[in-house]
């Protein structure tokens, strides 16, 4: 049975992993339609990831004997200033996340619940995996610079089918 601040900090994370969907549901549709094939396939997989992050937190919390409630979500940002500054966007946004189950952690030992600790780990994992991608494309976009987005957005493209969900 978790704790009432564990519920609670526990749904508090899934309206994050709601909004980080949505937020990344905005880019793919800003870079759709700014004619950015492979950088929109790559946020709107990335959109989906997220809606199952939230999913996860969802069933555990009810799992547990808790209540999940499905979260109002802030509206996203609709336009972005450039390519970079939308990666930017998200490596900031992940961060925040990844500070956000470090807090989760940090609750878990306080409260010496080992379970959720358990369970959060493959949230640690994916929060480390997740900054490195982004931070990844970001050096890419940084080598290659704007003249070569054509040939980036066909890259990312190819990228989206090799990597783990
Ligand atoms: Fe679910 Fe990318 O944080």
């Amino acid at each position: 049975m978790l704790s009432k601040k564990m519920e609670k900090i526990l749904n508090e994370q899934v309206g994050k992993e709601a909004y980080a969907s949505q937020l990344y549901l905005a880019m793919a549709s800003w870079a759709e339609v700014e004619g950015l094939e492979g950088i929109s396939t790559w946020f709107y997989a990335q959109s989906e990831e997220e809606r199952d992050h939230m999913m996860r937190f969802i069933r555990y919390i009810n799992e547990r004997g808790g209540h999940a409630v499905a979260p109002m979500v802030e509206e996203p940002p609709k336009t972005f200033k450039s390519v970079k500054a939308v990666f930017e966007a998200s490596l900031d946004h992940e961060q925040m996340v990844s500070r956000a189950i470090n807090d989760i952690v940090a609750l878990c030992l306080d409260e010496k619940d080992f379970t959720t600790h358990n369970w959060i780990q493959w949230f640690v994992d994916e929060q480390m995996e997740e900054e490195s991608s982004v931070q990844g494309i970001i050096d890419k976009l940084n080598l290659l610079g704007k003249d070569n987005l054509y040939m980036f957005d066909r890259d990312i493209m190819s990228m989206r089918g090799t990597e783990e969900a």
